[in-house]
């Protein structure tokens, strides 16, 4: 089953804060009319069963490396919501979304990048199948100063359809995750 779904508007709520310093860029407002369309610039929500409450979303935006529209390719992006972290979702749900890339779109690439110091995307980049290409030095601006990266990529050719089905339940039962304001 799915952990990926499109956004509803009581998603606007469980989304809002970003209690993490490396999803911390300022303000943010969620739009629960947020494209999820794979081939525009949009996101999904991240749910247990594809269907519950906001856990976190995924993201992307698409970027283009070559001068034609057969180097696009889209840059995910992740937050989950505390109670929802350490317990393999990021895994699951970045692998699903690479999953829905190669499904759905003719991209050749998906990519992501993270900063140095977020150990925890970084294991769950190269656990959901991607691999490290580079350091990006001050790539971006956050908490007041610039901030190395690391890009990682996976490539159609990395990529085998099946991977798709998670190598384990999440680690904690639903009733356990309950919280006030779910
Ligand atoms: C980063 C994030 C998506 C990872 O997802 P997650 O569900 O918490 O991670 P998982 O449970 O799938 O674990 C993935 C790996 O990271 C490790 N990990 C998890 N939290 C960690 C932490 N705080 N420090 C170090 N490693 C950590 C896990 O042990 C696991 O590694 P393993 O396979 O070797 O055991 C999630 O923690 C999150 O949303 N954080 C806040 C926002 C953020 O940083 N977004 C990414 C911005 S680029």
């Amino acid at each position: 089953m799915s952990s990926l779904r499109p956004y509803r508007p009581e998603d606007h709520e469980l989304l809002q804060a970003r209690e993490s310093v490396f999803d911390d860029f300022g303000p943010h407002a969620v739009n629960p009319e947020r494209s999820s369309r794979l081939d525009d610039d949009g996101g999904l929500v991240v749910s247990l069963d594809g269907d519950g409450p906001a856990r976190g979303e995924v993201t992307w935006h698409w970027v283009q490396w070559g001068p034609t529209a057969a180097s696009r390719c889209p840059m995910i992006g992740i937050y989950l919501r505390p109670e929802a972290r350490g317990r393999g979702l990021g895994v699951r749900a970045q692998r699903e979304l690479v999953d829905l890339f190669f499904r759905h779109t003719v991209t050749n690439r998906v990519e992501a990048h993270t900063d140095i110091e977020n150990v925890a995307e970084q294991r769950a980049l190269e656990r959901a199948g991607f691999q490290r290409e580079g350091l990006v030095r001050g790539a971006h601006w956050r908490g007041g100063a610039y901030r190395d990266g690391y890009l990682y990529g996976v490539l159609r050719s990395d990529w085998t359809l099946a991977e798709v089905e998670p190598e384990t339940e999440p680690k904690t039962e639903l009733e356990t995750w309950s919280t006030d304001d779910d």
